[in-house]
């Protein structure tokens, strides 16, 4: 077999996995379900969701990913040396798969309003051309025309094809956030907007804890990318002397300070037109952020180049999920990359147009099915790395960690044993809401709990540990 692709420098990846991290999730879907969840209590919650979950979450992935030198099948069956690895791999490509499915559609949305925005297209009636335009044929059409691009660009593989566009994408993505961000700062009646998102509400924090755990720990697995394999499938292209904790913290850093950029521009913007962000919804951006650029002098130019922005965005996060299924394909059954990238391609497209034409497919999949994916997902890196590897999972963290290595040992005591029950936490708050059962803080806390160590319990008979 030919060998490997890999990454030509570590900044190289780092650059690939934040532009992987930062996508719809940052701009799209932070902002309103920051602005739904009380704005600053929110934010608040997310980023200590971040910091416990998001990033040894993130390093337990990095770990099964360059320690397994392969996709997640290929990884995971041999870290764990059974068969059952590859059906949890398989797994995680059915869900990059199922992610991709809906993301390119969105994708598709942000292309049209980038090309329309020119002319301020839905300057006249924002709510009414997102509706038609959402889903349908020409949904379909734009969706198989942003896959195309994702496509072209896996197609020339991980040095020459997402490495050198990251390089390029993600850079613009933040000078262009922080040029519209200090736009925003200019515009009047934003004062209102910048208290709600940054002014402490310590109050309302307290009274809405449980409701806000549930949606904050979901974004904060979302827009890191993890639970899909799409991170461990970017690390398996690593040396052995890149820092894998010195990586994640730059990583979890850089993409939070563009998740909180975007709500620097877009709350604020909404306030300033009396547009309550709350009832934006998944709508947000391109019905109520839309018709303020359309009541905004020089509003399309400003329009223009903002959905431009996300698109950057959105195709950097889009290339890490159709990598994922492309290299298994190559690495499992040695297909070639540019035949694995177009048949791959063509699923998606079937898929994906399938998402476009139900409205209520689209939202169900978009949301807690992919919630919940990513969470099992999650878990199940959990249990390999802290459950049943743990010394080779702290020997790979090591690697090349210098002095960041004195955290290894707390780092898989807390992928061992509190992350597992947080992850279960939030996938049993999925499924209650889902299912209408109501089960109280202290419930879900319970069975989290007992869940964690059932399972605990499984893998040791398993393993014969
Ligand atoms: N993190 C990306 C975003 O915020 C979405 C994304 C890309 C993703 N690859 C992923 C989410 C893998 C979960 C898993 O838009």
């Amino acid at each position: 077999m030919a060998t490997r692709d890999s990454w030509v420098s570590n900044l190289g990846f780092v650059l690939a996995a934040v532009g992987s991290a930062a996508g719809l999730g940052n701009i799209w879907r932070f902002p309103w379900l920051t602005a739904e969840n009380g704005g600053s209590a929110f934010l608040v919650m997310y980023l200590l969701l971040i910091i416990g979950v998001g990033v040894p979450g993130l390093l337990a992935e990095f770990v099964l990913g360059r320690r397994g030198k392969q996709t997640p099948t290929g990884a995971l069956r041999s870290l764990i040396g059974s068969p059952e690895g590859s059906a949890l791999g398989s797994f995680n490509v059915v869900t990059t798969i199922v992610m991709l499915s809906f993301y390119s559609v969105v994708g598709g949305w942000i292309l049209r309003y980038t090309l329309v925005s020119p002319v301020g297209a839905y300057f006249g009636q924002p709510a009414q051309y997102f509706g038609q335009m959402s889903y349908g044929l020409q949904a379909v059409g734009f969706h198989l025309a942003f896959l195309a691009i994702i496509a072209a660009i896996v197609f020339f593989g991980v040095s020459r094809g997402i490495e050198r566009v990251s390089k390029v994408m993600l850079p613009a993505v933040v000078v262009l956030l922080i040029g519209l961000a200090a736009w925003t700062m200019t515009q009047p009646d934003t004062a209102a907007g910048y208290a709600f998102y940054l002014g402490f509400d310590g109050e309302y924090l307290a009274a809405n804890f449980v409701n806000i755990l549930g949606p904050a720990a979901g974004q904060a697995l979302f827009t890191l990318s993890l639970g899909a394999g799409a991170m461990l499938t970017y690390a398996s292209y690593l040396e052995d002397d890149a820092s894998l904790p010195r990586a994640t913290l730059v990583i979890a850093i850089s993409n939070t300070v563009i998740g909180v950029l975007a709500g620097l521009i877009v709350i604020p913007l909404l306030f300033s037109q009396g547009i309550d962000p709350g009832q934006g919804g998944p709508g947000a951006l391109f019905v109520a952020l839309a018709s303020v650029f359309g009541s905004l002098p020089g509003g399309a130019v400003v329009a223009t180049v903002f959905f431009a922005t996300v698109l950057l965005a959105a195709v950097t996060s889009g290339i890490s999920l159709l990598e994922t299924p492309v290299a298994t394909l190559v690495d499992e059954y040695g297909v070639s990359r540019r035949r694995a990238t177009v048949g791959v391609s063509l699923l998606i497209a079937v898929t994906g147009g399938g998402l476009a034409l139900a409205s209520s497919v689209f939202r169900f999949v978009s949301g807690p099915l992919v919630d919940i994916m990513l969470s099992v997902g999650l878990f199940a890196f959990l249990a390999i790395a802290g459950w049943i590897l743990r010394t080779e999972a702290i020997e790979e963290f090591s690697a090349g960690a210098g002095r960041l290595d004195a955290l290894a040992t707390p780092w898989v005591m807390t992928v061992s044993w509190v992350l597992p029950v947080v992850v279960l936490f939030s996938l049993l708050s999925t499924f209650t809401s889902l299912a209408g059962i109501s089960l109280g803080l202290n419930g879900r806390a319970v069975v989290a709990i007992t869940g964690t160590i059932v399972c605990r319990i499984v893998v040791a008979s398993a393993t014969g540990d």
